[in-house]
C-alpha cells in the first residue's frame, strides 16, 4: 500500500469559478493544494499574487503548497508565509545562496523545498538534502500546464531516490508536470512521494473521481 500524496495544481482550473474548484478539492481525497507562482521573468508566463493566495487560503481546507517560479524569491519569503503558504518551494536556478534561503523558509515556519529544472543535475542538491522537506523534480519545463512528461526525468528520480536512501534522509520526492493516470503507477514504483497534477484533474469531466483514481491507482 503506497502512501503517496496528490496535490492538485489549479493552474488549469476555471478561474471564473475558482471557489467551486477549491470546494471540489476540499471534498476530494487530495492532500494539499498546489499554487503556481510565475513572474514572467524566470518563466515565460504570469499567474497571480498575494491577494489571490490570501483568498484561496480563506476557502481551502487543504494546506497550501506554493511553487515559486520567480526571480530572486528571497525578497518575498515572508510575504508568501503571511499570504498562507504552508509548504514553500524555490527553484535551485534562482537562489545564489540556497542554503540561507532554505534556513529562512524553515525559520518562517514553512516546510522548505527546492525545485530543479529538467536540465539541472539532481546531484547539486546533495549538500542540502537533509535540510529539505522535499525536492521537486520538474518533469516539464516550468511555465505551462498540460505539457508532456519529459522521459529523461526517470533517471533523475531514481538517482535522487538513491541519494536520499544513502543519506538516510526523509526528504520527499515531488514531481510536477505531465502526470497522468497512466504513468503514476510507475512513478510511485520509482520512488515518487508527492504528485502535482493539473491538466489530468481539471480537464476531466469528474475531477474528484480522477483525484481518487490517482490516489488509489490500480
Ligand atoms: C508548470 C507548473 C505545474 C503545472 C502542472 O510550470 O509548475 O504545477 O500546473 O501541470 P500539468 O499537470 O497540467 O502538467
Ligand atoms: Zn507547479
Amino acid at each position: 500500500m503506497s502512501h503517496h500524496l496528490i496535490f492538485p495544481s489549479i493552474l488549469t482550473a476555471d478561474f471564473l469559478h475558482l471557489e467551486k474548484e477549491i470546494e471540489m478539492v476540499n471534498a476530494s481525497e487530495a492532500d494539499l493544494l498546489h499554487l503556481d507562482i510565475m513572474d514572467g521573468v524566470f518563466v515565460p508566463n504570469l499567474t497571480f499574487g498575494f491577494p489571490v493566495i490570501r483568498q484561496i487560503r480563506s476557502v481551502s481546507k487543504k494546506p497550501l503548497d506554493v511553487h515559486l517560479m520567480i526571480a530572486d524569491p528571497d525578497r518575498y519569503l515572508e510575504q508568501y508565509r503571511d499570504a498562507g503558504a504552508d509548504w514553500l518551494t524555490v527553484h535551485y536556478e534562482t537562489c545564489p545562496h540556497l542554503h540561507r534561503t532554505i534556513q529562512k523558509i524553515g525559520e518562517l515556519g514553512m516546510k522548505p523545498a527546492v525545485s530543479i529544472n529538467p536540465h539541472t543535475d539532481v546531484a547539486l542538491l546533495e549538500p542540502v538534502l537533509k535540510d529539505l522537506n522535499m525536492v521537486l523534480v520538474m518533469t516539464v519545463n516550468p511555465g505551462f500546464g498540460g505539457q508532456t512528461f519529459i522521459e529523461a526525468s526517470w533517471d533523475k528520480i531514481r538517482k535522487l531516490k538513491k541519494m536520499i536512501v544513502d543519506a538516510g534522509a526523509e526528504t520527499l520526492i515531488q514531481v510536477d508536470g505531465g502526470v497522468t493516470e497512466e504513468n503514476i503507477g510507475d512513478l510511485i514504483h520509482a520512488g515518487v512521494d508527492v504528485f502535482v497534477v493539473g491538466n489530468t484533474i481539471f480537464s476531466a469531466q469528474d475531477p474528484a473521481q480522477v483525484i481518487s483514481n490517482l490516489k488509489n491507482p490500480s
